[in-house]
């Protein structure tokens, strides 16, 4: 097991000649205090006063990636241009019926945070991240997902291990994947792990539309390498950026402290954006870079 090298966070955001080493490497780079506290704790405030909004009568769904009956369901088709709340397979009955508070309920806010909330948009379109997505050979960065992992304690679920790439499809694959602790996250509440050098390996599946229905596809039967797995613990404000193809996941949160986490997803505008993507964009929200409006 080789551990991955963890970089301090330049000050423009470029990353060094190191870092992209690294990178090639394998497949994912962290990065150390990229975020302020203060910007974290932002995001966290943010994502309860969102909870604190939501009337689960208004609607919610399960979302796990070990029993995935999100695929069928509505509320999760129709939230790529809106900010919708996934609830824990461990907090719900089986008619759907909350079994604990929402805000110890929630498994994810998705899935465009980063168009539709002020601070979102503020911290995902920091220079620093435009500078690091330019360095890693985004030539056209699209910010096309965001996702508040809540992952609460005793109940936040396992992510299985995977790659982006199956689920954020452009041609050729592009997207890059930029997970960003709100809180500390280490071995005990369910930190990333991830397979360094796998984004070298095939992709293994592709989840797309077929025939208006959500189906994963396996392209590549090859398992993962789980015993090359490597945990990636992050302090609060640590960036881990994984290339599409990385195979990463973490474990359940079985712990008594909450381990909140901001990703974001960027594809090349450079690419074709497949027009069987599960995510989907109104009129009204069409993709954007790194470039603030106004
Ligand atoms: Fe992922």
């Amino acid at each position: 097991m080789t551990a991955v090298p963890r970089f301090p966070a330049a000050r423009d955001g470029t990353p060094t000649a190191a870092m992209l080493a690294a990178w090639e490497r394998d497949g994912v780079l962290v990065i150390e205090g990229a975020v302020t506290p203060a910007d974290c704790d932002a995001l966290v405030e943010r994502s309860r006063a969102i909870v604190d909004a939501w009337d689960p009568a208004e609607g919610a769904a399960v979302f796990s990636t070990t029993a995935p009956r999100h695929a069928a369901d509505r509320w999760f088709r129709e939230s790529g241009d809106r900010i919708r709340v996934f609830l824990e397979a461990g907090a719900v009955d089986a008619a759907g019926a909350l079994l604990r508070p929402k805000h110890q309920a929630v498994n994810k806010l998705g899935h465009a945070m980063h168009d539709l909330d002020p601070v979102f948009d503020r911290v995902s379109r920091r220079p620093q991240l435009a500078a690091l997505a330019a360095g890693l050979g985004l030539a056209d960065p699209l910010l096309v997902q965001s996702m508040v992992i809540w992952k609460p304690p005793a109940v936040g679920g396992e992510v299985t291990c995977h790659q982006d790439a199956t689920f954020l499809i452009t041609e050729p694959s592009s997207v890059v994947g930029f997970w960003l602790a709100l809180e500390d996250a280490d071995a005990g509440n369910g930190c990333l792990y991830a397979i360094p050098g796998g984004h070298r390996g095939p992709l293994r599946q592709r989840f797309h539309e077929v025939d208006d229905a959500l189906v994963s596809q396996t392209l590549d039967p090859a398992p993962f390498d789980d015993a090359a797995a490597v945990p990636l613990p992050a302090r609060k404000g640590t960036l881990v950026v994984l290339h599409g193809k990385l195979p990463h996941g973490s474990a359940p949160n079985t712990s008594d402290r909450s381990r909140m986490a901001y990703t974001l997803h960027v594809v090349d505008g450079a690419a074709r954006w497949h027009p069987g993507n599960w995510l989907r964009r109104g009129p009204d929200l069409p993709f954007r870079g790194f470039v603030p409006v106004g």
